[in-house]
Parts: C-alpha cells; sequence; structure tokens
C-alpha cells in the first residue's frame, strides 16, 4: 500500500525494514546506502554550483556504472521497493534520506533530514565522472576534494571517513579488500581506534596498494585513510578516538551538510555541466 504524499515517517519505517537483509555482508546493506548517500552528493563542486544529491542523477546507468560507484547497486536495488511503495518521493531524496536512516540504524546518530530535492530527466545534468575521491592517492588529494571542492572543514573532513568503521571493501568492486574494523555493522568511532592503535603494513599481495595490520592480518587501510594520520588531520583522529559522543555530534552536523549540497539550485539551473 502507498502513503500519503510527504510521510515521511512512513518511508523511514520502509527503510529500516529493508536494511537488514541476508543476501549482502554480515546480513546488512546499510554500509553500501550510506556510501550511495556520500557518492550521491559527493560529485557538488562549490566552484561552480553542480553535482551533488539535486537531481537524483545516481539511478541513470551514466553515473552508477562509473567504476567508483561499482557496488552501490546493493543500496538502490534495496531501496528501489521503498521507492516502488511511495512514488511520490524523488530519487534524490531517497538516496538522501537511506544513508541518513542507515547511520542511525547501525547505531550511529540520528542526523535531521528534510525533503524536497527534485529528480531530472536530463542526462546533461550527470556529474562528470572523475570527482569522487580515489583510495590510491594522498593526503593532496584529500584536500583537493574535500577542503577545496566540497568545501568541508578539516574537522568535517576527518569527521566524514569516520563511516568506514561499518562496512568493507570488495575485490570485486575497486580491487581493494577487507573490513576496517572487527564489527563492521556497528556505526563506532573504531575507525580512529584501529587507524591509531593497529601498526600498519603495506600488504603483500598482487592487488591495488593497501594495509593491512601487524596483530590479524584481517583489518584493512586504504592509502587516503593512512593520510589522516598526517597533519592537519591526525588531531582530530585521536579526538574521535577518545569520545565517541563527540565524534557522533561532529559526524552527524558534517553528514547535513553533505547532503544539503548543492540543494538550494532550483530544477534547470545552473544545471548543465557540459
Ligand atoms: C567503502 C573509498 C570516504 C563511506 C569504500 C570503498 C572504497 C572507499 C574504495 C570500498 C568499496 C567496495 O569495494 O565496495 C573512499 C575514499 C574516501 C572515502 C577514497 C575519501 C578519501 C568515505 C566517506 C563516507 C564513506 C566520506 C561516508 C560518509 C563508505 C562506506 C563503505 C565505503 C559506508 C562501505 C560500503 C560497503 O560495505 O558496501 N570507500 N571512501 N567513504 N565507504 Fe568510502
Amino acid at each position: 500500500m502507498g502513503s500519503k504524499i510527504g510521510d515521511y515517517d512512513a518511508v523511514r519505517k520502509d527503510i529500516i525494514e529493508a536494511i537488514p537483509a541476508e543476501r549482502y555482508d554480515k546480513g546488512t546493506f546499510g554500509p553500501s546506502m550510506i556510501r550511495l548517500a556520500w557518492h550521491s552528493c559527493a560529485t557538488y563542486n562549490r566552484h561552480q554550483n553542480n553535482g551533488g544529491s539535486q537531481g537524483g542523477t545516481m539511478r541513470f546507468e551514466e553515473q552508477y556504472s562509473d567504476t567508483a560507484n561499482k557496488g552501490l547497486e546493493n543500496g538502490r536495488n534495496a531501496l528501489q521497493p521503498v521507492h516502488d511503495k511511495h512514488p511520490w518521493l524523488t530519487y534524490a531524496d531517497l538516496y538522501t534520506l537511506g544513508g541518513c536512516v542507515a547511520v542511525e540504524q547501525m547505531g550511529g546518530p540520528h542526523i535531521p533530514w528534510s525533503g524536497g530535492r527534485f529528480d531530472t530527466d536530463d542526462i546533461e545534468d550527470i556529474p562528470p565522472r572523475n570527482r569522487l575521491p580515489d583510495g590510491h592517492l594522498n593526503k593532496g588529494h584529500i584536500i583537493d576534494v574535500f577542503l577545496d571542492r566540497l568545501g568541508f572543514t578539516v574537522q568535517e573532513t576527518v569527521a566524514l571517513i569516520g563511516a568506514h568503521a561499518v562496512g568493507e571493501c570488495h575485490k570485486s568492486h575497486q580491487g581493494f579488500d577487507g573490513p576496517w574494523t572487527h564489527n563492521q555493522t556497528e556505526f563506532t568511532n573504531n575507525f580512529y581506534k584501529m587507524l591509531l592503535e593497529r601498526t600498519w603494513k603495506e600488504k603483500v599481495w598482487d592487488g591495488p596498494r593497501q594495509f593491512e595490520d601487524e596483530e590479524t592480518h584481517s583489518l584493512m587501510m586504504l592509502p587516503t585513510d593512512m593520510a589522516f594520520l598526517k597533519e592537519p588531520f591526525r588531531p582530530y583522529v585521536e579526538l574521535y578516538a577518545e569520545d565517541q559522543d563527540r565524534f557522533f555530534e561532529d559526524f552527524k552536523n558534517a553528514f547535513v551538510k553533505l547532503i544539503s549540497l548543492g540543494t538550494s539550485r532550483k530544477r534547470g539551473e545552473k544545471n548543465k555541466l557540459l
């Protein structure tokens, strides 16, 4: 049965039901939904005021077939029945709300969310491909993407990367392999703890450059994750490793900013990207 237009409480309930499902890692689609929200928004360019969640363009093959988006079909497919049940809801709203609900459902903070994003049918609005961060790279790349293009502060950037407490890298997606923490279905400050407490060595294997912990050889860090041990990021890594409440508060605020990037743009306004 459908719902009344604007009944976001009913939508939230159906997203919660879509999260535990046995077909994906450790029985949850939560991490894929969080990553879907992040990738829907991370194409924003503040210098051009284009890209971002507005338009719901992640539903188009031209965008989801980007290698950086491989695996997000898990989150999208899990959310599709929610859209079928609430057809008045835009994909731009669904993909961002899915991430917020998944964070909370996995034990993280409640993230305030408001609707009103539009969907576009114009494929010219699809953001260019090279905007998502590349895990093979280093600190300069994080500064270019998060601070310069997306407009986050150093603190917000460190808070956002804490989402790597959940989920894992899948060899079949981008070549990287393994989880960042031992409790990958719980949203905690464990990403920072593992980063600081474990001894990280380059993994010897035939895959892309990544790091593994000497203690168990079962956890991983991307080259970009390792860059958070350096200035200017490290003081916040230390802060969040000590204080989960502070991490939750700062993550919540940074995620609210993430899902609002570019949303003041109106349909058809400055969103032609070519
Ligand atoms: C997974 C890269 C920032 C949330 C991944 C994966 C890579 C990656 C390579 C593995 C994908 C797969 O194999 O399925 C990066 C890079 C970042 C970044 C290079 C920035 C430097 C973020 C941020 C968030 C996030 C800011 C959220 C706020 C996630 C989640 C997963 C993930 C939840 C697990 C997905 C799953 O288990 O299906 N990321 N990421 N990432 N990322 Fe990030």
